[in-house]
């Protein structure tokens, strides 16, 4: 039978280049997902993570391998991976964002200690995308994603693809390619069957028992099909999961003795098409409104475990409205993406790689790295479109229409798109996917049309710019969006991005940083994320949002004239102080396409602002005459408070075998708990029980917002996070780790 064991605990680490007589005493002891250097999130080099660093992992085999054959399957490590095992050289692997495996079964030990190295260069090598030429994100280094050992019988399930068809038809059905891979020397036999869920997912569907039989050194592709008239559609506000799997057992052997592999999943019923007249979800029109995502994070570059990548998915679809993500510029943890079809958040993913295209080996790399991930993701249904080009290159039909040819065979039932920025490019792909950076939307030259970034560059906004800059950033979201909802060709945008990122010397802000996004690194909003946010239903939660930092004298001018507020609410009313402005509505005038308009609220600060008494903002929204919700800002200007809150209050040990993560986030703020964007102080931190604080300690904290990560150990307990800064009572926070 099929054994995994994932194997993330107990690695030796060391930045150095060492080889196999370096002594364990020159290495430290680390747990995966991991990153070869720990970084301030901002003011680094790139030069600080390009270095070879060695992974040693000293092991006794699990379990007994009866035969089985052993590899050892990495999710992802950045940038170039040479491995052995036991001093025997097992393969190089170049390029950090997709998975690669090793056979290790004719170097093992069965009854003694193994040791398995790994060279790993996290340089920016110019013959492994992205790099070649200069790029617009940083690649950190190390054994980032998670690493398992897998057992399997000689004769094993290497793949298995699970398609729907014609679901909004009474013809569904259901096709699963199942690859079986024969490594031994001797032709085998096996019983196949395959079950899933259907209708209610606790009704299982079993098929017939099938025999198969594979050459010795072979594969065969078995495809196994089934009509089926009732099933739940996979939609956005109710996701639902089918499960799936798959068993073979010995030729005439049963489920007691004669188990050989099993493997599982899931999958969704559903329909994605992209066509002349935008974008339709089960036959249903929908605008798709979305923003770009790099996967990397302040402090760990790509070493997200799992809670955290699945977090940035909850803060994508909930807190950000949006109904996809690009997986800006690669393919990305399969963390992230399980989440989205969980939570129904669509997905375009696409090949590493940025503007640069290299030789004919580099190519090769893209054609492999295309292979890797629409094999490891074309299950999931959340993912609605290849993007088979690198990002923003210029035209090179040669390879483009093979990458687009191969991306059809290997998954027939998605379309195809590939990001340029100009409209001129040829047209390969089934969708044309344009980055618009002229602060408009561009009627298209070509449909099916898909606009995948704008904004970004175009108007970097930090979280403590001044509020008519920030006011500005969130209306270039606004207007965009709704235009482009208002085009009937269009099926949607992506804006750039949902997170600021670390970048090299040549983009961004000096700083080492592109303040693109609609949040800042920590995952924590500017005025533009509230455009996304307030586009939520009401039945979601109601949502006001003031632009405005509320002080007299910020904007040019003074005052706070006109007011935007963006909101799902029908009306708004405004009161400063004790006097009340009056109720407002929608400006439908300004935006006519968008689901929810933000309110404009003009004429209140003039024509005698400074005469005036500057009293607390108070604004009540309301929903068919009722007050829904409201929200207050203070007049103080300077902090009441520090805050500091962990986004769960429990961590797991044992499922994430010793890196379990959670953000703790930390603001200075008014007495009404808005934060002060000016206010600039260093907040330190102490740390009592089982756990590791990852980040700056003291912070020197900007934008009155930040965030640390709480790491946990191998050891269970509580742990407390103490925060202090001068002059505000000191707080803190527990987090249990079980
Ligand atoms: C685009 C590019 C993105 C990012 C963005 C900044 O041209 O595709 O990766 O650099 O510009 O606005």
């Amino acid at each position: 039978m099929r054994t995994i064991v994932p194997f993330n605990d107990n690695w030796l680490y060391t930045s150095a280049d060492v080889d196999h007589n370096a002594p364990d005493s020159a290495f430290e002891r680390v747990a995966l997902p991991h990153t070869n250097i720990v970084l301030p999130h901002h003011n680094f080099d790139n030069m600080e993570y390009q270095f070879v660093s060695t992974y040693r992992k000293r092991f006794r085999l699990p379990e007994a391998r009866d035969g089985r054959r052993v590899f050892i399957d990495f999710e992802g490590a950045m940038t170039a991976t040479t491995a052995y095992l036991n001093g025997h050289k097992l393969g190089d692997h170049g390029g950090g964002y997709v998975p690669f495996s090793f056979d290790i079964t004719d170097y093992l030990i069965d009854n003694a200690e193994n040791v398995l190295s790994v060279r790993l260069d996290s340089t920016e090598r110019g013959d492994i995308p992205p790099y070649g030429g200069i790029v617009d994100y940083l690649t950190f280094g190390g054994i980032y994603r998670e690493v398992s050992l897998r057992y399997v019988e000689p004769l094993y399930v290497a793949d298995v693809f699970v398609k729907t068809f014609d679901v909004l038809t009474d013809k569904a059905r259901l096709e699963f390619d199942i690859l079986l891979r024969n490594v031994s020397n001797a032709p085998r036999t096996v019983s196949l069957q395959v079950t899933f869920a259907a209708e209610e997912a606790s009704r299982m569907i079993e098929s017939e028992w099938l025999t198969v039989s594979v050459p010795p050194g072979g594969e065969v592709l078995h495809t196994y099909e089934k009509s089926l008239r009732i099933f739940k559609r996979w939609t956005l506000d109710d996701p639902i999961l089918y499960g799936w799997e798959v068993d073979l057992v010995k030729e005439g052997g049963s489920w007691i003795d004669g188990k050989l592999d099993n493997v599982m999943g899931s999958f969704g019923f559903r329909e994605a098409r992209f066509t002349d007249t935008g974008f339709y979800l089960n036959g249903q029109h929908l605008k798709l409104m979305g923003l770009n995502r790099h996967q990397t994070y302040p402090f760990i570059g790509g070493a997200a475990p799992a809670r955290l990548q699945r977090k940035d998915a909850d803060i994508i679809k909930y807190e950000l409205g949006c109904n996809i993500v690009r997986t800006s510029h690669y393919p990305q943890s399969k963390h992230f993406i399980e989440r989205c079809d969980e939570i129904g958040l669509l997905v375009f993913e696409e090949i590493p790689g940025w503007q640069h295209v290299g030789d004919e080996d580099w190519q090769a790399l893209n054609l492999r790295d295309l292979e890797a991930m629409i094999v490891r993701d074309r299950n999931h249904p959340s993912i609605v479109i290849w993007g088979v080009r690198v990002n923003e290159s210029m035209d090179n039909d040669v390879l483009y229409a093979k990458t687009n040819a191969f991306a059809h065979k290997l998954d027939p039932t998605r379309q195809t798109g590939g990001v340029r920025f100009f409209q001129e490019s040829s047209f390969l792909e089934d969708v044309f996917t344009f980055n618009d950076f002229s602060n408009d939307v561009q009627d298209p030259l070509h449909t099916p049309h898909l606009i995948t970034e704008f904004n970004g560059h175009m108007f970097s906004t930090k979280t403590w710019d001044q509020e008519e800059r920030a006011m500005e950033h969130a209306l270039r979201h606004a207007r965009i969006q709704d235009k482009q909802m208002g085009h009937p060709q269009i099926s949607g945008a992506i804006g750039w991005c949902a997170f600021d990122y670390n970048t090299h010397r040549e983009f961004g802000s000096g700083d080492r940083v592109c303040y693109h996004g609609v949040m800042d690194t920590f995952r924590l909003p500017k005025f533009a994320a509230y455009v996304y946010e307030s586009q939520q239903s009401p039945d979601v939660r109601p949502i006001l949002r003031a632009v405005t930092y509320w002080t007299r004298g910020d904007r040019s001018v003074g005052g706070a004239d006109p007011l935007w507020v963006f909101t799902n609410c029908e009306e708004v009313e405004m009161f400063v102080g004790k006097e009340r402005f009056g109720r407002f509505t929608p400006d439908r005038e300004t935006f006519p396409n968008l689901p929810y308009a933000p309110v404009q609220i003009k004429g209140f600060d003039a024509p005698a602002m400074w005469s005036r008494p500057y009293g607390e903002l108070r604004l009540v929204g309301y929903i068919g005459g009722e007050a829904v919700t409201e929200l207050q800002m203070g007049t103080e200007g300077f902090p009441i408070a520090l805050t500091l809150e962990a986004d769960d209050d429990e961590l797991n040990v044992e499922s994430a075998e010793g890196t379990d993560m959670t953000r703790l986030v930390f603001k200075l703020v008014d007495k009404f708990g808005n934060r002060l964007p000016y206010t600039n102080q260093v907040v330190s931190f102490e740390i009592d029980g089982p756990g590791e604080l990852i980040g700056e300690n003291p912070f020197a904290i900007m934008g009155g917002q930040a965030a640390l990560y709480l790491k946990s150990t191998r050891e269970a307990g509580t742990v407390t996070v103490t925060a202090s800064t001068p002059r505000l009572p000191t707080v803190s926070v527990t987090v249990t780790i079980s």
